[in-house]
Order: structure tokens, then sequence, then C-alpha cells
């Protein structure tokens, strides 16, 4: 078994101690308040509290740190960047379903070196850190093996609302008749972990953030895995646009979703 370094150990106190209150608020949803940030987007107040607590206990162990967090305000400081989404999968929680991610990264120089997700209602504790493998609840996770997309399950996030892609409708065509199957989590770091563990054999999505997919990036490439854009290009961490797999099937896919 890895010894966890440090950084994970604190990314881990913070989630866990977040994920207590999170696993609360899931078993009374009907007591939720619930605003719109925008056409389909939604914030709880169990996002904001989340959101706090993380703040909170790793400004204890990081103060000068820099924090991009997805619900409050930029918090700018040296050149070591925490990243957090509190709560990845908002929509899913408010509507009962238990695939949720607690995200934290850290960020050194534009690389991702540190990642936690962490889905307190199936107690799931996924870490990856640079050089130390991709894990979770002590397992190190393998990207699976499968060669032929006939045999894979592809996960992808389907737009919504006003951010409808005509060209979304095409992929899924393109990619879905060559599949054993599409899954759509509603979760960016579940959907990525679950590359990571060998479950899906690969995800595309389009208009993701920093939060969405800096932890999950890094598990998928210290399980075994492919990290670019949808079209090959090199992913990193500005772009919004990703596709992972288990490396193996990472061309034929490219290729379907290039040729629209
Ligand atoms: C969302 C989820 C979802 C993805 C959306 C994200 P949120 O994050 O990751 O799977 O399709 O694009 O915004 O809003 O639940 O943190
Ligand atoms: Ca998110
Ligand atoms: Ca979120």
């Amino acid at each position: 078994m890895q010894i966890q370094p440090p950084v994970i150990n604190i990314f881990e106190k913070a989630v866990r101690k977040a994920g207590k209150y999170l696993l609360r608020d899931f078993g009374e949803i009907e007591n939720l308040q619930i605003q719109s940030k925008g056409l389909g987007d939604f914030v709880t107040n169990a996002d904001l509290k989340t959101e706090q607590i993380l703040i909170d206990t790793l400004k204890y162990y990081y103060p000068e740190a820099t924090y991009i967090t997805e619900e409050s305000e930029n918090i700018i400081g040296n050149e070591e960047m925490i990243v957090i989404d509190p709560i990845d999968g908002t929509t899913n929680f408010i509507h009962g379903i238990p695939l949720v991610g607690i995200v934290i990264a850290k960020i050194i120089n534009e690389e991702i070196t540190d990642g936690v997700i962490y889905n307190p209602i199936l107690d799931d504790f996924f870490w990856a850190s640079k050089g130390k493998g991709s894990w979770c609840n002590n397992n190190r996770l393998r990207v699976s093996k499968r060669q032929d997309i006939i045999d894979c399950i592809i996960g992808t996030g389907i737009p919504h609302m006003d951010r409808i892609y005509p060209q979304y409708l095409k992929e899924i065509d393109a990619i879905t008749k060559n599949c054993s199957g599409l899954r759509r989590m509603g979760a960016a770091s579940i959907d990525l972990a679950y590359v990571a563990a060998g479950k899906l054999d690969a995800y595309w999505e389009r208009n993701l953030n920093i939060w969405d997919v800096s932890a999950g990036v890094l598990l998928v490439k210290e399980a075994g895995g492919r990290v670019s854009q949808p079209n090959g290009e090199s992913w990193d961490i500005h772009s919004k646009d990703i596709l992972v797999s288990n490396s193996n099937i990472h061309e034929i896919i490219q290729e379907k979703l290039e040729i629209i």
C-alpha cells in the first residue's frame, strides 16, 4: 500500500470533515435551499457550507496559497494554487442521486501535482499524487485494458438548457453506435475517477472548468490513462474540453469525434 503524502492527508482531512455535513444534508434534501446561478445551473446552501469548511480547513495549512473556488471569490496568494469544487454533481445531489464528488487539487506552475475526490455518500476516497499512482480506499487504480471500442463503455457530459451544441448530437451518434454504451454520470470528477478505476473506458465532455477536472485528470494519468482535448491537441489547465481514455482506444475515439 502506498503511504499517502502529507498534502493528501491534509486534503483528506478537509474533504472528510466537509463530507460529514454533506451526508447529513443528503439525508434531508427537502430542507435544501436551492438558488439558480443560470439556466440549469444550481447552487445549494450545502455547496456554500461545504466550500467554507474546505477553505477554513485548508487555510490553516496553506495560509499563503492562491485559492480558485467555484462558489466564492478567488483568493490570490502565492504560486501554490489550490482548486476547489465543493460539490461536483450538484444537480445529482438535489435529486438524491448519490454520484457527487468533493474535489480539491493542487497546481504548481500550471501542473497538477496532487488531487482528491471524495464521494461521502458512497464513502469513496480517491487520491492521486504525481509519481505516486492513483488510489481509492487503499486500492491502487489502473485504467481498463480493453482494446476494442465495441467492448467499451464511454462516459460523456450532455450539454443542457442554453448550452446546446448541435455538434454534440453528431458526436454521440458517432460514438454510441460503435461502443457497448454511453453513460452520463452528472459529475465530471466521478467520470474521470471511474476512467482511472477502469469502470469507464473513456470519457469526453466540453465546456468544463478547472475545478471540475483538475483532480480527475491526475487520477487518470497516474492510473496509466491518456488525457487530451477531443481533437487530440494536448490538454492544459486552461482547456475547456477534454477526452480521457485507457490509452488503447484514445485515437479511435478522437477520430470519431474529429470527423464531425
Ligand atoms: C457539473 C458536473 C456535470 C458537468 C457540468 C458541470 P457542478 O458540475 O460536473 O457532470 O456536465 O458541466 O458543471 O455544477 O455540479 O459542480
Ligand atoms: Ca463541477
Ligand atoms: Ca460544483
